[in-house]
């Protein structure tokens, strides 16, 4: 682990909290006072605020005694002895508090069309799904591969398996059959969901091929069924012995199913991430805990109320897409979005014209997927969000990445019209829920900050020792003590688990992996991946903050920063420069290099002036949207790419990149 980050670039502004559109509900966090007390209850007796909210936000089958089990950490287990169940939590709560008939999912599909489901018909269906999947012969702790479009029938599949006892394991529908088969043997999946195809940008994508293919590369004998939900009227290849029709499984099943109640630490899912190695890790997390963490979150950070119409347009193989969509919403009994395709089709308004179509109130999306609209909209007017009527809105927020100040601007300004409040949320897979975040209405603002640790989490930034570091200073990030939607264990190893998270240097904290720095007020500026710190001439500087100064330039769309070993200095850095307009060639491109670098001079220092630029039309990305920083260091080395790039959606424009400035 390196030593410590060095930081520059903090951005000053303040944005003070706008009060008139934020709800009342029970459990909100209404102003700062009420948060410095909460923060401080937890403190003070940490187990009794944990139980409190547990009698509190989830119904149990079995009362738990025991609220934190510690004896084998970093193993932690909360509410040891409790039974509940997640699906009882999401959908059963809901028929008997005024919500039977309430729209429980308003789905959108890549062509448009809308379908809604109330509370009552999606548990009627879940519970016949349910069924179908007991007289198979499923039950809890078998395990199962999700690999399905953004639908209302991957909420069922998700639903239902929870409701049972299965413990799933999603994967992306945009990964490849080699990422699926590599799941499924670590899992000893004995089902697979899925389905005929998905569509997405006016296209389908098959998705059972990829199911078959991965199947015949072997090992996967554990596997005895694959349900396929019909998505399209396409051909598909079917084995009568093992493949089953979703509706078919459905069908004929009746409209209850008693659920099964399990331990609360009894796994909900493994969710696979990328680590520091090129092998996956299968993040596992717990029924009880998980949940009362997305609850909390949801209901903090989205300021959840009754009357919301909420969209987070992550998709459901993500963590975002599981806590956000799957889950929080439900249990707390709130209507969302849930939506097919991508945010330029039929054209980049698409987002916009949601948000008017279906009123959406609070709304939650990528950085990435901001500042891809913005330069659609600088080049065509026609989709910019001021053409469409987002009065709805009321807090409007942000995941995955830093945003970058001049990005969250933009949003604050055109997207919530300068009254909604930006959520800039800092969490990861591991974390279950958000972990540092402003609260809506409350927490003042600053623009490229995630703000303040929510009650309960003990975030701080450390060196390599543990020791706490000054304001001001670059580290670790760390959470100090554990909480209930904490990851539990690496799927089938533990080892991993202890080593990437707990190492004994830092004093039994969680290590987030990022680097981090907290500024004279306590808010927290994340500067990126501790991997992807550079040291250019014994300097370390986090790759965001070199981002963040390039993109705030008003030629640049995006920028990705990466290092490469130079003989001089150690590192060199290396940006890659998508910019408004289109490619530079030739001189131009020369003489814009040469303005990025003196502008990146200015906003940071001389010692942070890219080495190398590269102009490309875009930056290679997964299908989620995530930069691709590794295959952007093999570029910026010159090297060959020999890794799977099958998760890459546009692996073209590396060709582009490899012209050196
Ligand atoms: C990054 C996504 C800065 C961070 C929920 C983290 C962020 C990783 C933010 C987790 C944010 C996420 N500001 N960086 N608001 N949110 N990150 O597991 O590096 O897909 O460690 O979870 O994304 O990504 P993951």
């Amino acid at each position: 682990m390196s030593n410590h980050i060095e930081s520059v670039l903090i951005e000053d502004r303040v944005f003070n909290p706008k009060k008139n559109n934020i709800k009342d509900n029970n459990f909100f966090i209404k102003d700062l006072d009420v948060y410095k007390s909460l923060c401080l209850e937890s403190e003070n007796d940490y187990k009794s605020f944990w139980k409190k909210y547990a009698l509190d936000f989830l119904i149990w089958h079995k009362l738990f005694t025991n609220v934190l089990d510690e004896s084998e950490a970093p193993h932690y287990k909360w509410f040891t002895d409790g039974e509940m169940n997640v699906s009882f939590n999401c959908l059963d709560v809901n028929l008997t508090n005024g919500n039977k008939h309430k729209t429980a999912i308003i789905f959108e599909s890549d062509d448009g069309k809308v379908e809604k489901i109330s509370y009552i018909e999606l548990f009627t269906r879940v519970c016949k799904f349910a069924n179908g999947l007991k007289k198979l012969g499923y039950c809890s702790g078998d395990r199962c591969i999700i690999y399905m479009p953004m639908s209302i029938e991957v909420v069922v599949a998700m639903q239902a398996c929870a409701r049972l006892g299965i413990i799933i394991s999603v994967v992306f529908g945009g990964f490849s059959s080699k990422s699926l088969h590599e799941r499924i043997v670590d899992i000893g999946a004995s089902l697979v969901i899925t389905a005929d195809s998905q569509k997405r940008g006016g296209k389908y994508i098959p998705l059972k091929v990829a199911v078959d293919d991965a199947i015949e590369m072997g090992g996967c004998e554990s596997i005895k069924n694959i349900i396929v939900y019909k998505r399209s009227d396409k051909c598909v290849s079917w084995d009568i012995d093992r493949d089953l029709w979703m509706s078919d499984v459905e069908d004929t099943q009746s409209e209850y199913c008693e659920p099964t109640f399990v331990n609360s630490e009894h796994p909900l899912f493994i969710l696979y991430t990328s680590g520091s190695t090129g092998k996956p890790k299968g993040v596992q997390h717990s029924s009880a805990g998980y949940l009362l963490w997305s609850k909390m979150s949801m209901n903090w950070t989205f300021n959840a109320s009754d009357s919301d119409v909420f969209w987070c347009t992550a998709d459901i193989g993500w963590i975002t897409g599981h806590t956000y969509i799957s889950y929080a919403p439900l249990a707390l009994g709130m209507t969302q979005v849930i939506f097919e395709g991508i945010p330029t089709y039929p054209d980049s308004g698409r987002f916009w014209k949601m948000i008017s179509d279906h009123k959406v109130t609070v709304f939650y999306t990528a950085p990435t997927a901001i500042r891809s609209l913005i330069k659609s909209s600088s080049s065509d007017q026609e989709v910019h969000p001021k053409n469409f009527d987002l009065s709805s809105l009321r807090i409007i927020g942000s995941v995955g990445e830093a945003i970058n100040p001049e990005t969250w601007l933009w949003y604050y300004k055109n997207v919530g019209r300068e009254k909604c409040s930006v959520v800039d949320t800092w969490w990861q897979t591991e974390t279950g829920g958000h972990m540092i975040t402003p609260i809506p209405g409350v927490t003042p603002l600053k623009p490229g900050s995630c703000t303040l640790p929510l009650p309960g989490i003990s975030a701080s930034v450390v060196d390599e020792t543990g020791e706490d570091v000054l304001p001001g200073k670059g580290g670790f990030l760390v959470i100090k003590r554990p909480w209930p939607g904490m990851i539990r264990n690496i799927w089938n190893d533990s080892e991993r688990f202890k080593s990437s998270y707990f190492p004994e240097e830092l004093r039994g904290y969680y290590l987030a992996g990022d680097g981090a720095q907290k500024d004279n007020d306590n808010y927290f500026w994340i500067l990126g991946r501790i991997d992807d710190v550079l040291n250019v001439s014994g300097h370390r500087l986090g790759t965001m903050e070199i981002e963040s100064a390039l993109v705030s330039h008003e030629l640049v769309s995006e920028a990705a920063v990466v290092g490469r070993p130079d003989i001089t200095t150690g590192e060199a850095v290396v940006a890659f420069v998508v910019l408004k307009d289109k490619q530079p060639e030739g001189e131009e491109a020369i003489k814009i290099a040469k303005q990025l670098r003196d502008w990146v001079a200015k906003e940071i220092g001389p010692i942070a002036k890219p080495k190398d630029i590269r102009f490309g039309d875009n930056l290679p990305k997964t299908r989620s949207g995530k930069i691709m920083r590794r295959l952007l260091r093999l570029t910026a080395n010159g090297e060959q790419i020999t890794q799977d790039i099958s998760t890459v959606e546009n692996i073209h424009v590396l060709k582009s990149l490899s012209t050196v400035l």
